[in-house]
């Protein structure tokens, strides 16, 4: 006997496509334009991906439909979709499940997605800016510059767009290791000539030094880089919703005020961050922040992300985020490295794995040593390649090879 297909996934357009685990489903998107959703947003190439056109709907008759799996949106990204098709839907999904679903607005600026063409227009090498005029059809709209009030009609504001769209990136897991890691590697932020001593007196083949990246335009890439990883996390459910963002000092800070920035920049959520002195404070209103600066905006009860360069169980490091955890019966989400050198210690536990004893949370790096090691691997020569196998056979929390 046949299989008989229930009648209620005959109805549903599901059937047309299988549906996805976690990412981004663009629904409701005006018949034809889809390709067009899909090229602005440049889905990584390997992602996997769905374009359904001219799907039946109930709302629209026809439909055009976008799915990306394991990658999500930043606000201008929304903005675009409404530039395209206003009625759009956008779904966040994750564990199968429809997690959030947003009907996009029509917006009435748009920034990052366009450039001025404007040869002396003031918004060049800023974050560009336009107001959108909008019209009935979307295609009679244009859109001024809001430096210069240089006009662009809609089809060529369009146009534009897509041009630019290998700069307007989804947020992707791979995508963010590999702007990380190239940005590392750019800016000297790892060093892989080999021999250099820890602080564990281990001599690694590598070393990390975040603290390389100190011009604006490495901020401006870290920004992007970390505020999209803590987006992941919060979209696929890995870490709760948080109101703070905590940084230990000294190279936690400006993570977590870059994290913070970017938040409000990328994704339009508007959190705090707090970091804490490494030398208590012994004057001025000395009642909250002696020890931990942004104390007075802790109310109680709320959640915290903490964000840091590499993962130290450092005493001070556990004892501040106990001392916030303390202050109001907090909470802590989880915590963000950027990089997991994924070493043993003495007594044989990793970082990390202490990290999340001492603190009971799950801690989440950006860049592991395994994915360095393989994405450096076809650029090492045999000796090279060595040192790193033989430190991780010594010391590694994982083997290399
Ligand atoms: N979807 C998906 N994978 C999932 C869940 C949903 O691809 N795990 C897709 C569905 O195929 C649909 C969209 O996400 O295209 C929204 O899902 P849902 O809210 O379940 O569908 P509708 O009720 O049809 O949405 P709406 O109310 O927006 O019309
Ligand atoms: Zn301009």
């Amino acid at each position: 006997m046949a299989d008989i297909i229930p009648e209620q996934r005959v109805d549903e357009e599901k059937i047309y496509v299988s549906k996805i685990e976690k990412g981004v489903v663009i629904d409701h998107i005006d018949p034809c334009k889809g390709l067009l959703v899909y090229k602005a947003l440049n889905p990584e190439p390997d992602a996997t991906s769905v374009i359904a056109k001219n799907v039946s709907s109930k709302r629209l008759g026809r439909k055009d439909l976008v799915k990306i799996e394991g990658e999500y949106l930043a606000s201008s990204q929304i903005d675009l979709i409404a530039l395209i098709s206003p009625r759009s839907t956008v779904n966040i999904i994750d564990g199968w499940r429809v997690k959030e679903k947003r009907r996009v607005k029509p917006p009435t600026e748009i920034t990052y997605i366009l450039d001025c063409k404007n040869p002396v227009c003031a918004s060049r090498g800023q974050m560009s800016a336009f107001r959108v005029n909008l019209k009935e059809p979307i295609e009679h709209s244009h859109l001024d510059c809001t430096y210069c009030g240089y006009r662009v009609f809609y089809n060529e504001a369009i146009e534009a767009i897509l041009n630019k769209a290998s700069s307007n990136l989804l947020f992707s897991r791979s995508r963010i290791k590999r702007e990380f890691l190239n940005l590392l590697l750019s800016k000297g932020g790892l060093r892989t000539e080999g021999g250099y001593v820890l602080k564990s007196k281990r001599v690694s083949p590598y070393f990390v030094n975040l603290g390389a990246l100190n011009d604006g335009e490495s901020l401006s890439r870290l920004r992007w880089i970390l505020a999209g990883y803590a987006w992941i996390l919060l979209n696929e459910g890995e870490i709760e919703d948080f109101d703070f963002i905590f940084g230990p000092a000294y190279k936690g800070i400006n993570l977590a005020a870059l994290t913070c920035e970017g938040f409000n920049e990328y994704v339009g959520l508007n959190k705090r961050y707090i970091y804490d002195r490494k030398e208590i404070k012994t004057y001025g209103d000395t009642s909250m922040d002696m020890s931990i600066v942004g104390a007075e905006y802790l109310k109680g009860g709320q959640k915290i992300l903490v964000v840091d360069d590499t993962i130290t169980t450092g005493f001070t490091k556990v004892e501040s985020v106990k001392k916030i955890i303390e202050m109001g019966e907090n909470k802590v989400v989880g915590v963000l490295v950027c990089v997991d050198r994924q070493e043993l210690s003495e007594d044989g536990s990793t970082a990390t794995e202490k990290l999340e004893r001492a603190l009971n949370v799950k801690v989440f790096s950006i860049l592991t040593a395994r994915e360095i090691f393989e994405s450096l691997k076809p650029r090492l020569d045999a000796t090279k390649k060595n040192e790193w196998i033989e430190y991780y056979e010594k010391y590694g929390a994982i083997k290399l090879h």
